[in-house]
């Protein structure tokens, strides 16, 4: 039997390599990047409007990942600009090219994030709340209104909104970890901010999922018990069995790390998978403690 073909943009960042692993043995993935020059990437530079249609032509589904990586020292003017652009003009790029194909794709998956709620205290968030305000909730928002542009084409759209995504290969955890391994970690803030997170593989089997089960919409891609910053430092800290008595002060952070520090490390967003667990998606990772023991016990990913 023919193996189904998906595009995958941003097939070379740290949730595309791990999706790209994933699917491979089961559909036929094309990455589509700016630089990669495997066989199986299609080369395309979204800010320039450049992609060679032919290689999209029948594809099953578009996993669409691509975005300037919102991690940085500080949130610079230009920097806010290219993560803002890269998202909602390369998001309607690929929209407007998937309309030139003879035959259109059944899905698009294309990712956001659960920076959509803003800041929000304890409330919990399904995917039924409305969007916050600020900086990243307006990304979102625009982001989201790309993306659901390929369903005039008959096209099924999800929303990914995504929590913080816990790998041992990149992303929020690993920097996270040297403080706690040097004895100098501790809270952020007051510790009271709820972080939505998930295991990378929970995040790669969603994925999976909804390629396949008939959904259509915003989806939480979050598990289902999001912790205050507090619980995240005691965990960290019991399972690397060091103190977490050091804790960083809000303005210390704003000074540091200005806009990014403040929306990303102190903002408070407690959004639940409701409807994942809805449609019956099983989290092999659904407690924070067992996905950090997974995480960081040798041998496991
Ligand atoms: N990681 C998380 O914790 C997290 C949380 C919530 C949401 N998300 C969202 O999930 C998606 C994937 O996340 P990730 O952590 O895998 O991201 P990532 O590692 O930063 O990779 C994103 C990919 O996007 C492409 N890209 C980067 N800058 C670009 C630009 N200016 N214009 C067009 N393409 C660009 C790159 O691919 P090429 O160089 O090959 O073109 C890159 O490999 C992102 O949209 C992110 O916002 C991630």
């Amino acid at each position: 039997m023919t193996r189904r073909k998906i595009i995958v943009t941003g097939g070379t960042g740290l949730v595309g390599r791990a999706l790209v692993a994933a699917l491979s043995p089961t559909y036929d993935i094309r990455v589509l990047s700016r630089s990669a020059k495997t066989p199986h990437s299609i080369r395309w530079d979204p800010a320039r409007g450049e992609v060679d249609l032919r290689e999209l032509e029948g594809a099953f589904a578009v996993v669409h990942l691509a975005g300037e990586n919102i991690a940085a020292l500080r949130w610079t003017k230009s920097k806010k600009n290219r993560i803002l652009r890269s998202r909602v003009d390369g998001t309607r790029f690929l929209v407007d090219t998937l309309a030139k194909l003879s035959a259109k794709p059944e899905v698009l998956i294309a990712s956001s994030a659960n920076g959509y709620y803003g800041s929000q205290r304890a409330e919990m968030l399904a995917e039924t709340s409305p969007p916050g305000t600020g900086f990243l909730s307006d990304v979102c928002v625009a982001w989201e209104r790309e993306a659901a542009r390929a369903r005039d084409l008959g096209v099924r759209v999800v929303h990914l909104r995504t929590g913080l995504v816990l790998s041992r290969d990149g992303g929020a955890l690993p920097p996270m970890l040297l403080p706690f391994r040097l004895g100098l970690g501790g809270r952020i803030g007051s510790g009271k901010q709820f972080v939505s997170w998930i295991h990378m593989a929970d995040l790669v089997r969603s994925i999976q999922f909804l390629l396949e089960a008939p959904i259509d919409g915003a989806i939480n891609a979050v598990a289902p018990e999001p912790v205050t910053n507090n619980e995240l430092t005691r965990t960290l800290a019991t399972i690397l069995r060091r103190p977490a008595l050091l804790p960083v002060p809000s303005f210390a952070l704003r000074f540091a790390l200005g806009e990014m520090g403040t929306t990303l490390l102190l903002a408070s967003i407690r959004a639940v998978p409701e409807r994942l667990l809805s449609e019956g998606f099983q989290f092999h990772y659904p407690t924070l403690e067992h996905a950090l023991r997974g995480l960081l016990s040798r041998g496991t990913r």
